[in-house]
């Protein structure tokens, strides 16, 4: 996937609010069940809550000169229009789809759809665990995937974004 010019869109035309001085945005997404981290399978996916990785993912965000802005929702609907809202205006989308990885085709035509660079992130590394998570159906419309890191998995991905805006 091409690495975009964050003061453009997919046409080559200026993004509103992208001019001299703005900072590229960054759009992080967690899909069904994440807002349960903490509580859920701690086992699996640690005590950290969800609002600690969107402060991990800012913090690095800030310091990399970049916009963070996060939407969680447990409906596949709204993770597709957040995709497209993003077309043309943001320059990076950092994507935890949680079990939609593995089965949402609209995810994936939505993503294809997107311009910027695509960062796929997981706390588990999905191809560790049962054979119906080794299917990602995002991977192939991401720049790419990072798992299994847990929490540091946030800077991690905001590092790989900084990276390839600035190449
Ligand atoms: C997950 C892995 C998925 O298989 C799972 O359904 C999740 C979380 C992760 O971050 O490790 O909800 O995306």
């Amino acid at each position: 996937m091409a690495v975009v010019d964050p003061t453009k869109n997919a046409r080559g035309a200026a993004v509103s609010g992208a001019g001299a001085g703005a900072r590229p945005v960054v759009l992080l997404l967690h899909g069904p069940n994440l807002n349960l981290l903490g509580d859920r399978q701690p086992e699996v996916y640690g005590t950290e809550t969800l609002d600690d990785h969107v402060r991990t993912a800012t913090a690095a965000a800030e310091a990399a000169e970049l916009e963070l802005e996060h939407l969680q929702s447990n409906a596949e609907a709204d993770l597709v229009e957040a995709i497209h809202g993003a077309r043309g205006r943001c320059a990076a989308i950092i994507v935890n789809p949680g079990a939609l990885t593995h089965y949402a085709w609209s995810l994936h035509d939505a993503l294809a759809a997107f311009d910027g660079v695509t960062v796929e992130l997981h706390l588990s590394n999905p191809n560790a665990r049962e054979p119906w998570r080794h299917t990602s159906v995002v991977a192939p419309v991401a720049t790419g995937s990072i798992s299994g890191f847990g929490g540091h998995g946030y800077a991690l991905a905001v590092d790989a974004v900084r990276r390839l805006l600035k190449r």
